[in-house]
């Protein structure tokens, strides 16, 4: 059987490394056998705080340069000896930016094919969280959050002046990291591994989403839709009942809607639970109903029947005048969705939407037909719990 080197390429904060363990993990349960070799774990044990200064990073800076070529070849040999002895897929995480670093790794690397697989991302919401992120590393400690920020940055630029995107190497792939979508690629052909490692770039991997809508408002109570209202005293107990059920779950990020019912909902959900993030993104906020915002639907079937008839036509793709469909809910809700689980990653999330958001995101998971979509069950005193990885699809509806 044929092995591999797959060599990360990609900017500092691009989501490298989870998608390294992310392949890895994947090809485990594919029973081939592989294993991570991170140029920065090398080197924060050999150098320790001297490696964090932004300079270390500089084209300029011959003796940096010189280290870290060294700690390059280091890992290559390591990789080389591990897969000649029992390894399928040696995982090399590093920059890789530049086309002479990757020569050197295609020129050092002849036993086996080599796959190149970049990360992009340019989310800028995304960039900016997963820079904050950086800082709070060890290698960080001694740093306030904004000196650490400013040497993190100063990193990033050293690695941008060098950076070459890959497209001469033998094999590669280049992946955007949030979307999980193939941008281009030069297939390793024949390869087992790469259509295994390709089907593990672009599927869902939800390790653990509870998707919980949020407790009754005073316009759930009148059938009236969209607006800001807050939970009425029964939705406020659903918001409790809620943070009862899941008091031993951990949840490390909490996402709403910048809506109030939202955030009402997951606040006794945070109570005690210091350490959690808490991220409220517009892409979660509940279907836009246009001039119908903060009607009630039986006064929509009197006042503009053409509404009613329309959503009763076709509730998918109908829009409300200068408000939103499902259809067009779509998109921003699987942008959301992405940025939420990239900043995830393999941590328990709790999402509060509402009623035509989650409908969106369960469809995002079940393949759903488009009609079905804005009728799928989203009940206030249940949520879903969804797990998805290529091998393994769960998504149960619990009573709380
Ligand atoms: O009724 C609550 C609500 O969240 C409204 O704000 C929203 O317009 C509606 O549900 C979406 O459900 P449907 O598409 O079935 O009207």
């Amino acid at each position: 059987m044929h092995k591999l080197y797959l060599v990360m390429v990609g900017l500092p904060a691009r989501g490298k490394s989870r998608l390294a363990r992310r392949i890895c993990g994947g090809l485990a349960a594919d029973g081939f056998r592989s294993a991570i070799f991170n140029n920065g774990d090398v080197r924060r044990q050999l150098l320790g705080a001297e490696s964090t200064l932004p300079e270390f990073y500089s084209p300029d800076n011959a003796e940096g340069r010189r280290i870290r070529e060294e700690i390059c070849q280091r890992n290559l040999a390591r990789a080389r000896e591990w897969l000649n002895r029992e390894g399928d897929v040696a995982i090399l995480d590093a920059t890789n930016v530049s086309r002479t670093r990757r020569a050197f790794i295609e020129r050092s690397l002849t036993d086996h094919p080599v796959l190149f697989l970049e990360c992009v991302n340019e989310d800028p919401v995304l960039l900016n969280a997963c820079i904050r992120n950086k800082t709070r590393l060890p290698e960080y400690a001694g740093y306030t959050e904004d000196e650490a920020l400013a040497s993190f940055v100063g990193r990033i630029g050293y690695y941008e002046a060098i950076y070459e995107p890959v497209g001469r190497e033998q094999y590669w792939l280049c992946v955007d990291t949030m979307a999980g979508r193939i941008l281009a690629e030069r297939p390793c052909e024949g390869s087992p591994y790469y259509p295994a490692i390709r089907e593990i770039v672009v599927s869902w991997w939800v390790q653990s989403l509870y998707l919980a809508r949020h407790g009754q408002t005073e316009y759930n109570v009148q059938g009236r839709i969209g607006g800001d209202p807050p939970l009425t005293a029964r939705g406020r107990m659903q918001a409790e009942a809620l943070a009862l059920h899941l008091r031993d779950q951990k949840l490390d990020w909490v996402f709403t809607s910048t809506r109030m019912r939202s955030h009402e909902t997951a606040a006794p959900l945070l109570r005690g639970r210091y350490d959690t993030h808490v991220m409220a993104f517009k892409e979660f906020d509940e279907i836009w109903a246009g001039d119908c915002e903060g009607m009630c639907y039986s006064e929509i079937r009197e006042t503009m029947p053409e509404v009613t008839a329309g959503r009763n036509a076709d509730k998918y793709h109908y829009a409300y005048p200068h408000g939103e469909s499902y259809a067009m809910l779509r998109e921003r809700v699987r942008r959301g969705l992405q940025r939420a689980l990239f900043l995830a990653g393999e941590l328990p999330v709790m999402l509060v939407g509402h009623q035509a958001i989650n409908r969106v995101i369960l469809s995002l998971f079940l393949r759903q037909r488009e009609e079905d979509i804005p009728y799928i069950n989203v009940p206030q005193n249940q949520y879903y719990h969804i797990s998805l990885t290529p091998r393994r699809k769960l998504i149960e509806r619990i009573s709380y």
